[in-house]
């Protein structure tokens, strides 16, 4: 049967730092996970298979995808939700400087769009034209961001998307989907560090 395999990009700077947004590099632990891949995805996948890689535009999925031999394509469709003013912050200045925004977005996250940004609800409509390619494609490899991979995992889920803003999709972890007549078998492979 087909498969997808998702991950999410290894920690960023950014992520240390609780900041969101942005397009920092990758921390040391998230190279590690880099490194690792290879062998992750080798596990998983198999000796002989190729898979595409398809990233973000932005420097942490590239450089997360780095030692993968698979041809590869950037999506700005994968790129992380917009969090428009927001971008940069952590979430103590953000409801320090937006304490009604900060509110509004805890009481519906699905609908709230940050200033000059985007909601999971725009999201959501800017990977249609992602979910179709994956669709009628074979052996794709994601790797991409947290709100972002919460979608595509809902939808393969079969979760209802309002639910996927709080989605648990841990960092360093290749998880394989495999859809089936009734349900979507998932597997996933934490790397060790
Ligand atoms: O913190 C990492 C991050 O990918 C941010 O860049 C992004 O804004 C956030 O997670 C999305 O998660 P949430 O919707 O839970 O704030």
């Amino acid at each position: 049967p087909r498969s997808i395999w998702i991950s999410r990009h290894g920690e960023s700077q950014y992520n240390i730092e609780g900041k969101i947004g942005g397009d920092a590099d990758l921390s040391p632990r998230g190279q590690m996970y880099a490194h690792q891949l290879p062998d992750i995805v080798k596990q998983s996948v198999g000796d002989g298979r190729k898979l595409t890689v398809w990233t973000s535009t932005l420097k942490r999925t590239i450089q997360t995808a780095r030692y993968l031999t698979f041809e590869k394509l950037e999506w700005k469709a994968l790129d992380e939700l917009d969090s428009g003013v927001c971008d940069g912050l952590t979430y103590g200045e953000i409801e320090e400087r937006y304490p009604d925004d900060f509110k509004a977005r805890d009481e519906d996250k699905y609908n709230y769009r940050y200033l000059g940004g985007e909601s999971y609800r725009d999201v959501v409509i800017r990977l249609e034209p992602i979910i179709m390619e994956l669709e009628r494609s074979e052996n794709i490899l994601i790797v991409t961001h947290q709100a972002i991979l919460r979608c595509i995992y809902a939808y393969f889920m079969d979760v209802p998307q309002e639910r996927s803003p709080w989605m648990e999709v841990p960092l360093h972890t290749l998880i394989k989907l495999t859809p089936r007549a009734y349900n979507t078998q998932e597997e996933r492979f934490k790397a060790d560090i």
